[in-house]
């Protein structure tokens, strides 16, 4: 509904928000039950009545997020893009699979490429950027002018800041294990303030595995980290975790992580 989402828009600014962003993109089956999410871009005249309403309830930049659509041809991203244009959105991204996909096979850049074509505002392309190598293919073979990292992000956070200094020429930063934990134990730091215990030590028995992915005897870890309850458990895991894989890399010689910290 335009007129809701036009009073939801404003709020969002009223508590300081700097851009809008409204997510087309989401496939969810509980999100497109309702209507929203990739559901937004089967009725193009809501979506515009949506474009237009919010463009006109607030000043900061507003951008969407959209799927290729509902069938691999890209046609719905490509008719969503123009009326989004047409109604005053500053920038698009698009995640080009469909909604049915969800995850499954490949993000289709030439859909990215083809929308970057068809509009003229920035574009941010997004969809299976897992390394810098990958950012920098993506805009080399798409000519979009952003490159939005998701899963990836949260495998290693460091991924931007490895982009960025490729692009600004500059030697690529190392990250140490000691430097990767100290980040996991404030990630689960924060998550517990922002959430409360329980919860944040549950959703960290996914989100631990996806950050430790690719180390040494991760899969045992992510084995244990299945019951996960307290933060002092949480905390527990990760420290011996992290012993382990920096006596991997260094032999136990120069380990810096304390076993009693
Ligand atoms: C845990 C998780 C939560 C996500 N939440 C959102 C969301 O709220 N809105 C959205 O537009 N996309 C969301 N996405 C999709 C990502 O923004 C992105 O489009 C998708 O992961 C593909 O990019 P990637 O290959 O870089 O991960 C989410 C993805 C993940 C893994």
């Amino acid at each position: 509904n335009a007129d809701i989402m036009a009073e939801a828009a404003k709020i969002v600014v009223s508590r300081g928000a700097d851009i809008l962003d409204i997510n087309m993109g989401c496939s969810v089956r509980k999100v497109l039950k309702t209507g929203a999410g990739a559901a937004l871009m089967k009725d193009f005249q809501l979506a515009e009545s949506i474009f237009q309403a919010v463009r006109k309830a607030i000043d900061i930049p507003l951008t969407i997020k959209i799927r290729s659509g509902w069938d691999p041809s890209g046609e719905d991203a490509f008719e969503i893009g123009r009326i989004a244009q047409s109604c005053g959105v500053n920038a698009i991204a698009i995640h080009p699979r469909t909604a049915r996909q969800g995850f499954g096979g490949n993000a289709d850049w030439t859909i990215i490429r083809r929308l970057k074509e068809i509009v003229n505002i920035p574009v941010l392309g997004n969809g299976d950027v897992d390394s810098v190598d990958k950012a920098f293919q993506m805009m080399a073979s798409t000519g979009c002018d952003y490159v939005m990292i998701g899963r990836a992000a949260m495998q290693n956070p460091w991924i931007f800041q490895k982009v960025v200094s490729r692009l600004n020429h500059q030697v690529q930063p190392e990250i140490s294990i000691k430097q990767k934990f100290d980040a996991i134990c404030e990630y689960v730091n924060h998550t517990i303030e922002y959430m409360g215990e329980k919860r944040a030590c549950r959703l960290m028995r996914s989100r631990l595995g996806w950050f430790t992915k690719g180390l040494p005897n991760s899969s045992q870890f992510r084995n244990d980290i299945r019951f996960l309850e307290t933060k002092e458990q949480t905390l527990d895991l990760l420290r011996s975790f992290y012993c382990k894989v920096d006596d991997c890399f260094s032999g136990g010689v120069h380990r810096v992580i304390s076993r009693n910290l």
